[in-house]
Parts: C-alpha cells; structure tokens; sequence
C-alpha cells in the first residue's frame, strides 16, 4: 500500500522566505507531487482535488523561479516539467544503432572468435580479450550529453531513425542529467544503454492495477511495460513507473580518451550511470562460455530479465578496424540463451494472406502461458516445413518462443498422436478472394494469384500505406480501410487523399460507428500528411524486400521520385548502367533490384504513383545519405597481396568511407591500389590509364579522411 500522503501547506509569501526554508519546501513539495503523479497516472486514483494539485504544483514552480539557484537538474520540475505532447519528433542517429549478430550454439561463439583474428590478421600467441555482458531485455536508447549535460534521448527506431522521447528519460533516476564533473568528459559524448523494469515492479504493477482497474493489462511483460512506459505523450506518465537503466555503449563521440571497452564502463560509472556489475572480461573461449553457463543457472534468480549475453573485443582501435557489418558490427556477438518451451495441442491449421499475397500456415494452439506472454499461435512457416517435420492437426507439440521472435512449433510428439489425423495439405483457393494459389517452384511458399484484387493484399498494402513508418495517418484502421474498401471508396492508396470528396463520407463514416469528430479528426490527418518524406514513400509503397532501412537508403541515393522513376525504367535492362548502379547500392544487391525493378514494370504500380503525386507533395531527403563520406563515388581496386590489413579489412574500410569496391579494372575505376607486385589487374590499370597507388599512400588518404 502507497505511503500517506502529506500536503505540504505553507502560506508564508514566497518573498519572505530565507534560502535555506525555501530548499527544504521545495524539497518537500518534489516529493509530494511525485506522489500524487504516481497516485494519478499509475493509480488512476488521485487523493487530491485537481485544483489542490495545481496550488502545489504552482508554489514549486514559483519556489523555483524565485531561488533559481536551488533548482536541481534532478528535482520533480526538471524531471517531470515538460508538458504533454501529441507526437514525437524524429531523430536521425549519426551512428547507426545497429543490432547484434547471434550465436545460438559454442561453435558459433568459435566461430566468432575465429573470425575476429582472421580478419585482424592476429597470430595465435595474440589474445583477444572480450568483454562479456548480460543482454538486458529492455528496451535500447541514446542519449546525448553536450559538456555533460543531458541534451537529448531518443529510442532506437530502426537504428537510423528514432524518436525524440527526451522529457520521458529525463524522468528516470537513473539518467544522470550532469555527468560526474571529476571525470574529463567529452565535448560530446552519446551514450547508449537500455531501459528496463524489473520482473518484481512489473508484477507488482499488474497487481496493484488489478485492484484498481486494467491499466496494466496490455503489458504482458517487462519489456513491452518499459516500452510502452517511454513512449508516453506526457512525460509525466513515464515519470509515474518504475524504470530503470543500464549504460553499455557508445554512440557518436568527440575524441574518445578510452582505449578498451572496458575503461569505458569504468568511466560510464565514474561518469554517474548504472553499469551492469555481472559484466566481466574474459581472455579464452573456455573462459566465456564458463561465464555463460554461470548465467544459465542465475539467470532466474536476477531481478531484471535477460535474454543472453553480449560479448565485445576489449580493444577499441580493434572495434574500429573490425567495423560494421550491413546491420550488426563485426566486433561483438549475441549469445543468446535457449528460449523457453511449452507443450500444447494444435487445434487447427488457418491461413494468412500477406500483403505481398503470401500463404502462411499458422498454428492454432490450444492457449499456453511462455515466460509470461500467453500463445495461442505459432508460424508453421510453409508447406515443405509442415510435410517434412509431418505436423497434423490434433498433435501434441513443443513449442519455442525465444526474445521477441515469433514462436515456433519445435517438434511434434508423436507418441500423443490421435487415431485419424491427416497430413496437412495447403489450400487450392486463397481464403479471402477464392483466387488459385501457386506453389513456388524451389521452396514451400504458396502464394495467392489475386494480386490486386485479393482484399487480403489490398487491405494489407493499404494498411502498410497509412502505418506509423510509411503516411503515419493515425484515425484509419483496419476496419475502417475494410469498410470503405466494401463501400468503393478506397480501392487503391491515392484514394485516401480524396476521400474527403465524397459528400456522402460523414453519413457513411457515421454509420460505420466512427462519429463526425473522429472523420473529421481523420481528414485533418490526411491532410496533414500531404506532405511526405521522399523515403516514407517509397516505404509505403510496399515494394518485396524494401523495408524502412532500404527506401531510406534509395531516397538517398535517387533523391527524388522523378530521378528514381527514370533510373527505375532504365534498370529494366539488365545490361544497362541503371541496373548495376542499383544493384551496387551498398544494402540493395541483386534480390532486393530484382522486386524493385518488378514493382517498377507494373503499369498498374506506375499508375498509382501517377496519381499519387498529383494529390501529394513528395520530399526530397536531407542529404544525409552517403555522399557525406570522403570516399563517396571512387570506384578502387585492390590488386595484389596487401600488407598492412587483410584484404577484407580493406575493403570494409573503403566501403565504409563510400567508395565502391570492384574486382575488375574498367575504365570507370578511379584507383587500383597496388600491395605487393600488383599482378595482372596493374597491367590491365596501366593499358587503361588508371592511376595506380601504393599500399602506404592509400593507407595514409584513409587515415586522414577517416
Ligand atoms: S551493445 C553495436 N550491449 O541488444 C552494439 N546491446 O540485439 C550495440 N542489448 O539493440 C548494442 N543488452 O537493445 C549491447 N549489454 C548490451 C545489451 C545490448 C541488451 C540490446 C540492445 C540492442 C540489441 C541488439
């Protein structure tokens, strides 16, 4: 049960108070109003009248304007002070917030490893040292200091692009909003860590709100609590619930003085953060996998959760030299714990219709409880997984839910089999348009012929259209795109923009259940998003195998529809300079130019752009994309054995400054750099005219441009 609450009275003018009265008010009052915010926000049960609450809240704020001097960054007004907002800003990160690659077994952490010293050319006798650390399953974030005050926080979104939820992790104690001023601290520094609850708050949480109302009741587990906690419009709510943070990275950062990765925890700590205190430095395989069996074990007895662990070389000019992979850094690994298993009965076998027109089998389980999150579905993933593994409806099967991966039907109890089951068979017609279905050739994948005029993939392409990443146009859902597609008034996406036409809308939507204010609260929407990001666009265009990551990496390469359009109709040529430009994009390569230059051959897909840009204004990028790097548009060859890197740290040093890196000479290469004697591709560069450099000189253009 919540404490009492005292109301701190005190009636004495603001102007007569002594310095030292004032601090203990303001003290006092910090923590009266913490209360009644969590009373209001976390209880939904207020113990005092709004106007009582604005009284008090009203002396802090005048307490503090006039003692300027005893506002602390960490009291109640700097913490909880920003008012409600009704959407968050976007935030581009200048360093990527990548994700992890995993290991699931101890041959991938060799393997790892093994990797790590062939890349960095390392002998035996060289170790490499890793630091080991719990894998927190939060939720991450960045946050940036600026002469070490917190300036800004923000969620990771898709790594590129997060949003502003600085007010929110203002509020938590845990995020120093002046780092520790003993340490010499960077100019800039961006620190990353993760946002928890613990399993103990999160279930006292669901209890208290099961007294008091549901409050809690979409949460099903610490993670999604934490989550949903951050992305509060009013910072307030945030500021009610029991949120916590580990620091564990950094981001973008002047000078770094640290030269491990584990000074830098050190420093985080010194600094004023919470680092995690199992992390742990290991100097062996054997060593590692030690520590992560001692995790397997303590796992359940720690009060946050984790989902395994994360290990990273020590040497920071070793991180720097191994560099990035497309998504995840070469220099550090998940290890990821075996997720946790439930045995049920599948009783039916359903089919889903994607947007693209592709049929999923999906398990309909008899409900399970895993790790707190009730299952009642599971992927079958496809027809040749079903027939090879023989699952049949009526069995008994182990299912796997690990992380926040869908969960998988592991294997199949055969002894518990009834009498009279049948092998699983796909379906001839698409569920939802009654269209035949095709299996393709190779794999296991069914997909509907419908196309366009399957309601499963239009609804789905138009629900994918006005989702959160592509238009973001809030007030339209399912439902409602079904009901106006039934009705003919949206039948393709541009329909959207001129829905506002049809006079007979507000009687339809009014019948439709959804009242005057919201349609109208709807159309405003619309038309708010009449302007639209170049790469939001093309994202919502639902293009196979283009997510958010690849049309904002196209948006910045085209920079514009017309120029993509035009590059897009010339790329239907294989043999053509379109097609390899495309196909060179650094993120696209072959898979993702084939679906695109597909989309781009429908007239259909062509008709609908044509319509879209008559009824919206589509925005070039920032130029944030790749031009900004030194090396942007050289095209270089490495022509023999090099000797200061490995090869493919060459070329991942040059990728990442920009450059395009070929294996043939043409007359289009800029540079051919020469290690050793430079073989047949100098004799080639010199037949051409293409400059040749030497390793050394190459070396010291990267060094400075990096
Ligand atoms: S380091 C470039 N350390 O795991 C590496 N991540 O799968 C940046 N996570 O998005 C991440 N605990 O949300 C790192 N000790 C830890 C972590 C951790 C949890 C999460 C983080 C990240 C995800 C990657």
């Amino acid at each position: 049960m919540l404490k009492k609450i005292n109301l701190v009275k005190n009636d004495v003018s603001i102007e007569n108070l002594e310095e030292d009265q004032a601090g203990h008010e303001l003290e006092a009052l910090a923590r009266v109003l913490a209360e009644h915010d969590q009373l209001y926000y976390q209880f939904d049960s207020p113990m005092v009248s709004d106007d009582v609450y604005d009284s008090l809240r009203a002396r802090y704020v005048a307490l503090e304007t006039y003692f300027p001097y005893l506002i602390r960054p960490d009291t109640s007004s700097c913490r909880i002070g920003a008012p409600p907002i009704e959407s968050f800003r976007k935030v581009w990160h200048t360093v990527p917030m990548l994700s992890l690659n995993s290991a699931l077994t101890e041959e991938d952490v060799a393997a790892f490893l093994r990797r790590v010293r062939q890349f960095l050319g390392l002998s035996r006798s060289i170790p490499v040292v890793v630091v080991a650390e719990p894998k927190i399953d939060g939720v991450s974030v960045s946050l940036r200091y600026e002469n070490g005050v917190f300036v800004q926080g923000a969620t990771r979104g898709d790594g590129i692009e997060g949003e502003n939820i600085t007010e929110n992790l203002r509020t938590l104690k845990e995020v120093p909003l002046l780092l520790d001023s003993k340490m010499n601290i960077p100019e800039k520094l961006e620190v990353r860590g993760e946002v928890y609850m613990t399993k103990e708050e999160f279930i006292k949480l669901k209890g208290n709100c099961r007294e008091i109302g549901n409050y809690y009741k979409s949460f099903s587990n610490p993670r999604n609590a934490a989550s949903g906690s951050l992305r509060q419009f009013d910072p307030r709510i945030t500021a009610a619930r029991p949120l916590h943070l580990f620091a564990y990275a950094c981001g973008d950062v002047d000078n770094p003085p640290w030269r491990t990765h584990w000074e830098f925890l050190e420093r985080l700590r010194g600094f004023g953060f919470i680092v995690n205190p199992l992390v742990r430095r290991c100097e062996t395989l054997e060593e590692i996998l030690e520590f992560y069996e001692s995790l397997v074990t303590r796992r359940n007895a720690l009060s946050y959760e984790i989902d395994g662990l994360v290990y990273k070389i020590d040497r920071v000019d070793w991180q720097r030299r191994l560099g990035l992979m497309r998504r995840a850094p070469r220099w550090a690994i998940a290890h990821k714990f075996p997720g946790e298993e439930a045995c049920t009965i599948i009783e039916s076998i359903t089919t889903s219709v994607s947007r693209t027109g592709r049929l999923t089998p999906v398990a309909c389980l008899r409900p399970v409880t895993i790790n707190g999150v009730k299952i009642s579905r599971a992927t079958l993933h496809n027809e040749e997984e079903i027939a090879r593994r023989d699952v049949r409806v009526g069995d008994t099967v182990i299912i796997r839910r690990a992380g926040s991966v869908i969960p998988q039907v592991v294997s199949v109890v055969a002894a518990m089999r009834p009498k009279d089951t049948q092998p699983y068979q796909g379906p001839t017609f698409c569920p939802i348009c009654y269209s035949l279905t095709t299996r393709e050739s190779g794999g296991g994948i069914r997909r509907c012929t419908g196309g366009l005029i399957c309601p499963a993939q239009r609804t789905e392409r138009l629900k994918h259209f006005v989702s959160r990443n592509a238009f973001n146009i809030t007030g339209l859902r399912e439902k409602h795109l079904e009901n106006l597609y039934a009705d003919g008034l949206i039948r393709s996406p541009a329909d959207i923009f001129s829905l506002e036409e049809h006079d007979h809308i507000i009687p339809l939507a009014t019948r439709a259940g959804w009242g005057v204010r919201s349609a109208c609260k709807l159309f405003k929407n619309i038309r708010a998003k009449r302007r639209v990001c170049f790469h939001r666009l093309l994202y919502a265009l639902g293009i196979r195998h283009v997510g958010e990551a690849t049309a904002k990496t196209l948006a910045a390469h085209y920079r514009n529809l017309t120029r993509l359009r035009v590059a897009m109709a010339a790329a239907q040529d294989r043999t053509s300079e379109a097609w390899h430009e495309l196909v060179n994009i650094p993120m696209v390569g072959l898979l993702k130019s084939e679906t695109i230059t597909a989309f781009f051959a429908e007239q259909h897909n062509l008709d609908i752009l044509d319509e879209l840009e008559k009824l919206v204004y589509v925005q070039a990028d920032d130029s944030q994309g790749q031009e900004l790097l030194p090396l942007f548009g050289l095209k270089i060859v490495f022509s023999g054995q090099l000797t200061t890197m490995s090869r493919e740290e060459a070329r991942s040093r040059a990728v990442s400054l920009g450059a395009r890196v070929t294996n043939s000479v043409s007359k289009k290469t800029d540079y051919v750099v020469l290690g050793g004697n430079g073989g047949a591709k100098a004799k080639k560069a010199v037949a051409l005219g293409v400059p040749l450099i030497r390793e050394q000189t190459w070396i010291s253009l990267i060094n400075r441009d990096g």
